[in-house]
């Protein structure tokens, strides 16, 4: 007899023996994601990976861009209102920031993790900040030690929905990350 397999939701998080946190927030709008991101922001620093999953237009670069956004605010480096493009086409967008610069990358239309290398990964991991948009596309190459943004179309939000419906964030800290997320709160 055939044995019945469920299917799971599928995130980025591999299995790993790292302490974990999880944290889950409703998005009820772009503000809330963009809140969201400032509240990530204050706690990001030079070597943190951000792995930002989530199917097209569940709302990856619109957090990306609030981050980017936000640390300027923040710490007062680099321009608040600098436009902020998605990487689709460049693969990488790079922005001077403090506490460290961020890396803000798009791998869809990266073909194996090795490809990841001619873009600087192992710079940015070693010292900046990285937004890594598709981060499946990393295989092996994503680091253990991150923080897991996992975005979804929620509450009837069809996929694909760009007119402002909510989304569904989960937050999983790994290593120093998990420590870091229990200052955040459920919501
Ligand atoms: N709660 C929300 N959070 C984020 N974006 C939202 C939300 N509601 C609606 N949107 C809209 O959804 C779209 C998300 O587009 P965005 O480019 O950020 O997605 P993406 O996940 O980066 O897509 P891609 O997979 O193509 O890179 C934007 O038009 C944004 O205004
Ligand atoms: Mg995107």
């Amino acid at each position: 007899m055939a044995t019945e397999t469920k299917k799971t939701k599928e995130t980025v998080s591999p299995d790993s023996a790292l302490p974990s946190h999880v944290i889950s927030r409703r998005l009820g709008s772009v503000d809330a994601t963009a809140a969201l991101a400032g509240e990530v922001a204050a706690l990001a620093r030079g070597g943190d990976v951000i792995a930002l999953g989530g199917d097209l237009g569940c709302g990856k670069t619109t957090f990306a861009r609030a981050f980017i956004r936000a640390l300027a605010a923040l710490h007062g480096e680099g321009d608040a209102g600098e436009e902020v493009p998605s990487p689709t086409f460049t693969l990488v967008q790079i922005y001077d920031r403090s506490p460290a610069p961020v890396w803000h990358f798009d791998l869809y239309r990266v073909e194996k993790p090795e490809d990841a290398y001619e873009l600087g990964i192992e710079e940015a991991f070693e010292s900046a900040i990285s937004l890594v948009e598709w981060p499946r596309k990393l295989g092996h190459l994503l680091p253990a030690e991150r923080l897991d943004l996992d975005l979804e179309f929620s509450d009837g939000a069809p996929p694909g929905d760009a007119s402002g419906g909510p989304r569904m964030a989960t937050l999983t800290g790994y290593g120093a990350w998990a420590a870091r997320l229990e200052g955040l709160e459920n919501r």
